[in-house]
């Protein structure tokens, strides 16, 4: 204790502006909003908001150039060769592979329909969805749902095992400065040993791809190693031309892997919310099933364009995904300086949309907190306010996957509902209570019961 009252009154100065400024560094990037203005949540110092707001992850490491983590003229570049894959013409070329996906998961439910339990449905929709995803952009055909320990399985789910307690995570948001130089030593949010397996792996995939070139295969894997012309065959002026408008080979395995980080997750969860949803309301379940007899009488195998023109499928799905957007919030950053109304935005700042408030305010929805498919039927769905609707996000930058994403979805609901009646167990939690784990997702396991439609106890 002595020692520390010896030191001379400098020293003290010393340490009190040491302290300041140290203070002042977690307070002041934090007032931003207050300083414009802005009503929101109290930041604590050090951490600002981001407990409840998740940036952009920093430290992307090897998905640097993923079509997620790209700006600027290196996105616009890789959407532009990536758009072109998510036409209906190419998602009817994938669609054999997601039936044959869908009839797994059907056979699978049968088997704990047949034992009289109730289903865990994250259990069945979460390999469904990831096979899909892994099956179409990997050209893997993992079959999770029977190989629950395939390597791929665990280092998906070590991939997507990230939390905003992750000490680089803190790192990155107590000192941002640090970020460039972690970057420069490749020190990434992900696993190295992980990513490097995904890598490999897929760099086995496409010299296989390549040395097979005569089986043709369509997923999204070949599409881009299609848009990818040979270079060596051509004059510098082309390769220059090629190497602005094609991708290389790392780019196209980092698309490949973020398709799965976007797309498995979002799919799986918005496929649980929407048959917590049917079970919930057994009156729109019923005429969802009156609308897939009709359009596939007597299990008849599905098809892609009747399929995608089923109007009350599309609006029950759409509602589901009204009350629960997955992607609770869309995020921007602010380009140049600009005034809205009496607000000036500085250059930088990152903008949130608070999706899931949004689809729920009273100002836009009637009954806001009811699941009503109605709402987006075809003579009602007109009436709908553009921006208070953004499941998907909106603009240039929207969900690159969502028609995909739609087609897989539905395609489970029609080939469930052909065979099963969907209704709330013992074990369902009443009401759902949902969580933030990056998504919106539901707190505790959905149970649900699944009883086969043609047997006599059955509704219909
Ligand atoms: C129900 C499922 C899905 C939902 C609700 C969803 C939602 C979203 C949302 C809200 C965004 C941000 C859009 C914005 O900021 O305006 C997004 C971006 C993205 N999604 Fe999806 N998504 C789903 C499925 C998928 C699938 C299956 C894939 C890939 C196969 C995918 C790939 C992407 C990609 C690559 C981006 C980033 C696009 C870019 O930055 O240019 N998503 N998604």
């Amino acid at each position: 204790m002595g020692f520390w009252w010896s030191f001379p009154s400098e020293t003290w100065a010393l340490i009190s502006i040491l302290l300041s400024i140290i203070l002042l560094y977690g307070y002041w990037p934090y007032g931003l909003f207050k300083r414009l203005g802005v009503p929101g949540p109290k930041p604590v110092p050090f951490l600002g908001t981001m407990l409840q707001y998740r940036k952009k992850f920093p430290l992307s490491g090897p998905l640097y150039d993923a079509v997620t983590t790209a700006e600027d003229e290196d996105w616009r570049r890789i959407r532009g060769v990536l758009s072109p894959s998510f036409t209906s013409g190419r998602l009817k070329e994938m669609f054999g592979i997601m039936k044959s996906h869908s009839h797994t998961l059907v056979e699978n439910l049968k088997k704990t329909s047949e034992r009289g339990e109730s289903a865990d449905i994250k259990e069945f929709f979460g390999p469904y969805s990831l096979d899909v995803v892994t099956n179409t952009a990997f050209g893997v055909n993992i079959e999770s749902l029977n190989n629950p320990n395939h390597p791929f399985v665990d280092n998906i789910k070590k991939l997507l095992d990230l939390n905003v307690f992750n000490p680089l995570f803190l790192a990155t948001a107590l000192f941002p400065f640090v970020t460039p130089l972690l970057e420069q030593m490749n020190i990434s949010i992900f696993p190295t040993a992980v990513t490097n397996f995904f890598y490999t792996s897929l760099q086995k995939v496409k010299s296989e791809r390549l040395a097979q070139a005569h089986k043709r295969r369509v997923d999204f894997l070949q599409l881009m190693i299609d848009s990818q012309k040979d270079s060596n065959n051509l004059n510098s002026k082309e390769r220059n031309k090629v190497m602005t408008e094609g991708l290389n080979d790392h780019e196209i395995l980092s698309q490949s892997l973020v398709f799965i980080f976007a797309g498995y997750e979002t799919s799986n969860k918005t496929l649980s919310f929407l048959f917590y949803n049917l079970a919930s309301n057994p009156e729109t379940m019923k005429k969802l099933q009156e609308e897939i007899d009709e359009t596939f009488p007597n299990e008849a195998a599905v098809d892609y364009d009747m399929m995608m023109n089923m109007d009350y499928l599309d609006a029950a799905l759409n509602e589901s995904l009204r009350l629960y957007p997955v992607i609770f919030r869309l995020q921007r950053v602010c380009k140049k300086t600009v005034r809205i109304n009496s607000l000036t935005i500085p250059k930088n700042t990152v903008i949130v949309i608070p999706t899931y408030t949004l689809h729920r305010d009273p100002e836009y929805w009637t009954d806001p907190d009811t699941f009503n498919p109605e709402r987006f039927t075809q003579e009602n769905k007109e009436n709908i306010e553009q921006y208070a609707y953004m499941p998907f996000g909106l603009g240039p930058r929207n969900c690159i996957g969502m028609r995909f994403a739609l087609v897989i979805i539905k395609l489970a609901v029609v080939e469930i509902l052909q065979r099963f009646n969907i209704s709330l167990s013992e074990e369902t939690k009443v009401p759902l209570e949902l969580i933030n784990t990056g998504v919106l997702a539901p707190k505790h396991p959905i149970k649900l019961k699944f009883t086969p439609r043609n047997t006599p106890d059955s509704a219909t």
